[in-house]
């Protein structure tokens, strides 16, 4: 492994470009659960297809709206951990470099990063499905178990992207756009089972990228990947920062 770790170095010190393809695992040590991969991941207990499509929220938008207050509260109560916060550092010595993360808790910018791209929503924005107007979650009653209405009366849905809904068009076209034209991505906390947004780290690797993946398990894009680091990214990511800033020091 240490091995690795010096191969990875040894190509940020030689790239420009870096690019963070994030999913649910790397929030995992925060305390927010994971969809996939263990029994306490949230695809395990709830049914997607009674909260995260739309005909759901038609069928029973109370229900829905209170499983995502109860998301919010969960995330609203935790904090980014070493592995977001190592990512906002990485800014200082790569100004170009670009998150792009599956997540919608919010976590990456709240440690730091200024160049998220958020491909399936954010948890804290909610918007109305009739005019469109956008609301924050901090506008509502956190405790409300109803589904809040717009001025218009339309009812407000949280801005994630459910399941059968297409990818938000500008971040997807620039995040592909920023994959093919980085030098490193590298793939951390994502079982690659979800696409389009899984096609991301494809497309730069079609384009030259090296894949360096961050995860406690293989996952379905590690073939593509150059190196698989097995652990965990709040432990991995600062270890390759560490080393990382001791060659560049040095130079
Ligand atoms: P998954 O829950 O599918 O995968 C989480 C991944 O994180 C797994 O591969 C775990 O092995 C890994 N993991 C867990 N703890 C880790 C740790 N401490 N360090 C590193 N890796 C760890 O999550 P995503 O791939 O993000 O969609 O799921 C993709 C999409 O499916 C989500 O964005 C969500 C969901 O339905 C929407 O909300 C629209
Ligand atoms: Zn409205």
């Amino acid at each position: 492994m240490k091995d690795t770790f010096l191969k990875v170095v040894n190509l940020l010190m030689n790239s420009k470009n870096i690019v963070f393809f994030t999913g649910a695992g790397i929030s995992a040590e925060s305390g927010v659960a994971t969809f996939r991969g263990s029994d306490d991941s949230i695809w395990s207990k709830f049914k997607p297809e009674e909260l995260a499509n739309f005909n759901a929220f038609m069928r029973n938008p109370d229900l829905v709206w209170e499983w995502y207050q109860y998301r919010r509260e969960i995330i609203s109560n935790v904090k980014p951990n070493p592995a977001h916060i190592t990512i906002a550092k990485f800014e200082q010595y790569f100004p170009n470099l670009a998150v792009i993360t599956q997540n919608v808790d919010n976590l990456h910018k709240r440690a730091g990063s200024t160049n998220v791209f958020e491909l399936h929503g954010n948890i804290e924005r909610n918007y109305c499905i009739q005019c469109h107007t956008y609301y924050n979650t901090s506008d509502f009653d956190l405790k409300s178990k109803s589904v809040p209405k717009c001025k218009c009366g339309g009812l407000i849905r949280p801005d994630i992207v459910w399941f059968g809904e297409a990818l938000p068009e500008y971040t997807f076209s620039k995040s592909k756009e920023i994959a093919e034209t980085a030098d490193i991505i590298f793939i951390i906390g994502t079982s690659g089972v979800v696409y389009p947004a899984a096609y991301i780290p494809v497309w730069g690797k079609q384009n030259g990228a090296k894949l360096i993946e961050i995860n406690i398990t293989y996952s379905e894009l590690s073939n593509y990947c150059d190196f698989t680091l097995l652990g965990k990214a709040g432990e991995i990511l600062p270890v390759i920062f560490e080393l990382f800033t001791q060659n560049v020091d040095k130079v």
